[in-house]
């Protein structure tokens, strides 16, 4: 009697562990090309308060990075593109490697380093000649550290790196980059790093207004396409252009590749020219893209999948260049307020101690769940015991995967020590 009441018990912590672990949740990303952000201090509870758990800067910002120190938030730090020439020299990777991400950990759990941004849609040969140098110098320096464990090396790219995405199943890299992407992919194979792919439908939307169909870019109900090779079916426009890029990936020889989203979203505002750029749609398509998230869905080729995507923004970006858009796509304005509903309070909310609201606690355990994101989705608490949805975890990513299950065979030994 005894017995299978500990073994129900153990079960339950068991199923309670895996799913905490395996918890997806949103991140964001923290552009700060703008003059009137709030001081970082006031950014922690901002990001705990949406219940994102993880976060990219475009640089390793010091005072970010430290005053996140045991907030149990995890970082992707970028080493921006001006830097990549530098890191031919190991010595200088060495550097960057100690400066910008060994003295902070572990205080600041910075997981991942990103090396130069949309790198090969420049055109820049000699640009996209440093990349894959770049990326091995930094890796090896981390090795030299002991820190290539816990911390991975990749580089985000463009989804204009295809020349083809439509109909997904026919996803092809341009020509002129195959070379140099399949040089990097085989990088990840070795490291066990990421793909990384910034994606907007937007400008696919703002290209062609006659031809998108808005419901199918903003994840609103719609009929979708079917792709006439798989049958698979899409009823939004992330997803088909998530599987172009599988497709493309497949193409040249690699079927199993871990395909994240390191950017995507959607302005709140833009140009007289720029349709489709208004809080309406920029709620909608937030606000359905992390109900995507917290029900784990995968894409119709990779249903189990985890995108680990990042929403681009956290803040409206008063200096960047480029048409109004280009400065509307945080989810919050400079003074911490929301930029259009999305069922948080902001800055003010978050910076008092006041629980009262309903938001999700910091726990630090970099598993909490926005409980409050979708505000109009009365019926999200999909699958939460489920760990089917998660077994089959597209085994690339083994380096996650292992920390995942130490975490788990440590949490077991501890549980049997105490029965
Ligand atoms: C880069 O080249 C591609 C094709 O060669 C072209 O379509 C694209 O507009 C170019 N991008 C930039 C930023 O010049
Ligand atoms: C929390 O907020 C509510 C409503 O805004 C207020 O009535 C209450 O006094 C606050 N509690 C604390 C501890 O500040």
């Amino acid at each position: 009697m005894d017995s299978i009441i500990h073994i129900n018990y153990v079960s339950l912590i068991l199923v309670f562990l895996i799913s905490t672990v395996m918890a997806t949740s949103i991140g964001i990303n923290y552009g700060q090309i703008a003059n009137n952000l709030p001081p970082p201090e006031k950014v922690v509870p901002l990001v705990k308060s949406m219940g994102a758990t993880r976060v990219k800067l475009y640089d390793a910002d010091p005072h970010v990075l430290k005053a996140f120190a045991n907030s149990g938030v995890e970082f992707i730090v970028s080493l921006g593109n001006e830097y990549l020439s530098d890191m031919k020299d190991p010595a200088k990777a060495q550097a960057w490697v100690k400066t910008n991400v060994q003295a902070y950990l572990p205080a600041t759990k910075i997981t991942c380093i990103a090396v130069g941004n949309e790198v090969l849609t420049f055109n820049d040969t000699a640009l996209s000649d440093n990349l894959l140098p770049a990326m091995e110098n930094v890796y090896a320096a981390l090795v030299s550290m002991n820190l290539d464990k816990q911390v991975s090396v990749t580089t985000a790219h463009s989804v204009a790196i295809l020349e083809t995405s439509y109909p997904p199943s026919s996803g092809a890299f341009r020509r002129d980059l195959v070379s140099c992407v399949t040089q990097v992919v085989d990088f990840h194979c070795k490291t066990g790093s990421p793909f990384l792919i910034n994606a907007y439908p937007y400008f696919a939307y703002k290209a062609d207004p006659k031809q998108v169909q808005l419901d199918f870019v903003l994840f609103q109900p719609n009929q979708g396409i079917v792709d006439p090779v798989t049958n698979l079916h899409y009823d939004n426009m992330l997803f088909a252009q998530i599987d172009a890029v599988h497709s493309a990936l497949a193409s040249i020889g690699y079927k199993n590749v871990c395909v994240q989203i390191s950017e995507t979203g959607w302005p709140s505002k833009g140009d007289a020219d720029e349709l489709g750029a208004t809080p309406d749609n920029a709620r909608k398509y937030n606000c359905n893209l992390i109900k995507l998230v917290s029900q784990k869905k995968g894409t119709p080729l990779k249903p189990n999948s985890n995108l680990n995507i990042y929403v681009f923004a956290l803040f409206n970006e008063n200096l960047k260049p480029g048409p109004m858009s280009e400065r509307n796509y945080g989810l919050f304005k400079p003074d911490g307020t929301p930029s259009y509903p999305l069922g948080f309070a902001g800055i003010n909310a978050g910076v008092s101690t006041n629980s009262s609201s309903g938001r999700s606690p910091a726990t630090g355990s970099g598993s909490t769940t926005p409980t409050s994101w979708s505000p109009q989705d009365g019926s999200s608490s999909p699958g939460y015991m489920s760990i089917t949805s998660n077994s089959g975890v597209v085994l690339f990513c083994w380096k996650s995967w292992i920390l995942q299950l130490h975490i788990i065979v440590g949490s077991i030994l501890l549980l049997f020590s105490q029965l």
